[in-house]
């Protein structure tokens, strides 16, 4: 900027911008600016040439051309990201990824050809995850999830919501609200918490389904939410919504109440059959509806003119050797706002990588690579009500950003299998992720 001060001499009054991080030299930087992305207009990357971005106090402070950053930014550290893509920290906004134990030994009943809802019918499944859940400590708990969240990270997530529902009992329950507690606050992962009391129902209650549904509504909501409702950021509910799970009726009943709480709403619907649970979700103004495989036309509809974010989780009919999938065109064209996540757990679908999602969403939901970026950022924060905090690199925003080891963003979706994160800053730290 040049200052014409009348008489004097013109002299040079440049504006420059002290920060703490400069990471220049980007071949792209992805801003994903603009907030959360509907329908068609999914997949609007922000995309920066030769870009750069500014850090300050952990915040994002600035983007704009390496050129620019050379003449208005001055840094007390500098990363040359040498032809690399740089991009948001990913969200991962659907995993159960507290759990004890594994189940390998179904995966192999699945390959002889019992499905997913016999396994659970039969005793096994979710159940057999509680089992193993109940029996440990908060201790083991952490230990068992913290390498998981270590290769989620390493993998670009650095927003990840983790569900309950593996205790199904107030204790157990709670239990896991104090591991996704405990492990948020050693970091340097930002966990958003969900309370899944309604996930399965427990042995001890087989034929008693209603009974559970009022322990869960008039014992274990209120405990949760006086456990962990003043959580930053506050606590989701959800809920199981499928034949073999809960009713529409009985999931209206859960939500009802945790919305009456101060509980954001989450619901787990038409994974295997087209129940209702989506249309309930709108109508109760959840946050999201998570699936949404088996979806009736008309709550494909009726979600395209809501807030309620659908949730794309394509590693799980992947992992269970399914062929239906999301239909996302359908959600696109209605308008929908469009998330993606792994819904990593250990019965169908232990993947701990948003790459890999991106990658079978590119494939089996026909998104381009650009959605499916757009709706694993700025749209999952969305889904876990995050997107004024996480999600885009826009200044004020959390400065959690991912170097990619690749020239164009459409790597992600294009290669699999490995993992193109060259680099994870969180909160503006660079973090050490290969030791
Ligand atoms: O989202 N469908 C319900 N819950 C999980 C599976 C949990 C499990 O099998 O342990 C899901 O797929
Ligand atoms: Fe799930």
């Amino acid at each position: 900027v040049e200052a014409d001060n009348g008489n004097e001499p013109t002299r040079e009054t440049r504006r420059v911008l002290t920060c703490d991080l400069l990471v220049h030299s980007a071949a792209q930087v992805l801003t994903l600016a603009g907030g959360p992305q509907r329908g068609r207009e999914l997949g609007r990357l922000g995309i920066i040439a030769d870009g750069a971005v500014a850090v300050s106090n952990g915040r994002v402070a600035w983007t704009g051309t390496t050129a620019e950053a050379r003449t208005g930014v001055r840094a007390s550290a500098e990363i040359n990201a040498a032809g690399r893509v740089v991009m948001p920290g990913l969200v991962d906004p659907h995993t159960h990824a507290v759990w004890a134990g594994d189940r390998a030994a179904e995966f192999e009943l699945r390959l002889a050809g019992k499905s997913y809802m016999e396994i659970m019918a039969a005793g096994g499944g979710i159940m057999s995850t509680v089992r193993q859940t109940r029996a440990a400590s908060l201790d083991q708990l952490v230990d068992e999830t913290r390498p998981r969240l270590q290769r989620m990270l390493a993998h670009g997530s650095t927003t990840i919501e983790i569900k309950t529902g593996y205790g199904l009992e107030t204790a157990s329950e709670l239990r896991m609200l104090d591991a996704i507690a405990r492990l948020n606050a050693e970091g340097p992962w930002s966990l958003v918490p969900t309370f899944l009391g309604a996930h399965a129902v427990p042995e001890e209650f087989s034929r008693r389904q209603d009974a559970f549904v009022d322990l869960v509504v008039e014992e274990m909501l209120p405990a949760a939410w006086q456990h962990a409702g003043g959580a930053p950021g506050g606590l989701f509910c959800d809920v199981f919504c499928e034949d073999g799970a809960f009713t529409v009726a009985q999931s209206r009943r859960v939500l009802e109440r945790a919305r009456e709480l101060g509980f954001g709403l989450k619901i787990h619907a038409d994974e295997f059959v087209g129940l209702g649970g989506t249309a309930l979700a709108v109508e109760l103004g959840a946050a999201s509806a998570d699936h949404l495989v088996y979806t009736p036309e008309a709550d494909i509809v009726a979600l395209g003119q809501s807030e309620t974010v659908a949730v794309g989780l394509p590693g799980t009919p992947f992992g269970l050797g399914q062929t239906d999938y999301t239909p996302a065109g359908r959600i696109l064209d209605c308008g929908g706002l469009l998330a993606l996540a792994s819904d990593l757990n250990p019965g169908t679908t232990w993947c701990e990588s948003m790459q890999m999602v991106i990658a079978l969403a590119c494939r089996n939901m026909r998104l381009t690579p650009a959605q499916a970026i757009a709706a694993s950022t700025i749209n999952a924060a969305r889904a876990v009500g995050r997107d004024r905090e996480v999600g885009s690199l826009e200044p004020g925003k959390r400065a959690d950003l991912l170097l990619l080891d690749a020239p164009d963003y459409r790597h992600l979706g294009y290669r699999y299998g490995g993992n193109l994160v060259a680099t994870v800053i969180k909160d503006g730290v660079v973090l050490q992720m290969q030791p």
